[in-house]
């Protein structure tokens, strides 16, 4: 696996591939690669013949008292993982090469509505700075397939909407969440759990759960109040184990407003603060089959 810094090197690496008659995978990461990754890496060599993938920790999508600087970085576990499953180029590029002069200024790119629900609103430049970055790294790599986990919903939703409405030319693929043994999702923040904080961690899937089961059960029950209710219930439960719940909302998969009567393609969303962490789930579920 060859590793670049510059565009200029990504780029004539990807036109060599493309020459071979090779379709080009990216996978975009911040580093601090686990099994969920990896699944995006396996899933982007089933897909593609050339695969790409990139770390680099954005600065313009953590807030203010976010953990930025404390953001774990194990570059050479890393790149050794990513040469093992076959990824054929490491994009690592600097703080320059990504926003070329002061952060200020530059050109965003924002998707409304979708980007000010649920975690927008918590932190309302956390999505305009994902999609500035993925949209620049789309530029850079030009790929023809872009892999990205389910975990991180509401962006891949709107990463999915950025690609649309900008006509990029890339098919977004969407991974299923790799969980630990008892439910919890992985995420690099995961590391912020004490031993304690890891053994009630998993109550955050299996709130969701609840709700689904119970909406499953009387899918009925599908009314703005009703639906309520659950949450607020999942919300108390959760509480009582110590995390503060951020937001837990029933939504349409398709565009995420909240679910109304008749909608049958939904997922739960959730965000939840336990201890130093910021964890965030969600629950695809279908009614009415
Ligand atoms: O999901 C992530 O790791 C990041 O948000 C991404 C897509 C690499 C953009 O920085």
């Amino acid at each position: 696996m060859n590793k670049v810094q510059r565009v200029s090197s990504l780029r004539a690496a990807v036109q060599a591939a493309r020459k071979d008659k090779k379709t080009i995978g990216f996978v975009p990461t911040m580093g601090n690669l686990h099994e969920g990754h990896l699944e995006l890496i396996r899933v982007a060599k089933r897909r593609a013949d050339f695969v790409v993938a990139s770390i680099y920790v954005n600065p313009t999508q953590f807030g203010k008292n976010e953990d930025l600087d404390n953001y774990p970085s194990t570059p050479e576990e890393d790149a050794r993982m990513l040469a093992e499953l076959g990824a054929d180029l490491l994009f690592l590029p600097e703080q320059e090469t990504m926003y070329p002069g002061a952060l200020e200024g530059q050109t965003v790119v924002y998707v409304p509505k979708i980007g000010d629900l649920y975690c927008g609103k918590d932190r309302p430049e956390h999505f305009y700075g994902v999609t500035t970055v993925v949209s620049r790294l789309f530029n850079m790599v030009q790929p023809d397939i872009a892999v990205f986990g389910n975990k991180d919903y509401q962006q891949i939703t709107i990463i999915r909407r950025m690609v649309e409405d900008l006509a990029y030319p890339i098919q977004v693929v969407g991974v299923d969440t790799v969980r630990t043994k008892d439910g919890l999702a992985l995420s690099s923040r995961n590391g912020y759990l004490s031993k304690k904080e890891l053994v009630v961690a998993p109550s955050l899937q299996q709130a969701l759960q609840t709700i689904a089961d119970q909406l499953q059960e009387k899918p009925v029950v599908v009314s703005k109040s009703a639906v309520k209710v659950l949450e607020d219930q999942a919300k108390a439960s959760l509480k009582a184990k110590g995390f503060e719940p951020q937001y837990i909302t029933v939504c349409r998969q398709r565009d995420l407003k909240p679910a109304k009567k008749g909608d049958q393609e939904l997922v739960i969303l959730a965000a939840a603060q336990l201890g130093k962490a910021r964890l965030i789930d969600n629950l695809e579920l279908a009614l009415g089959r």
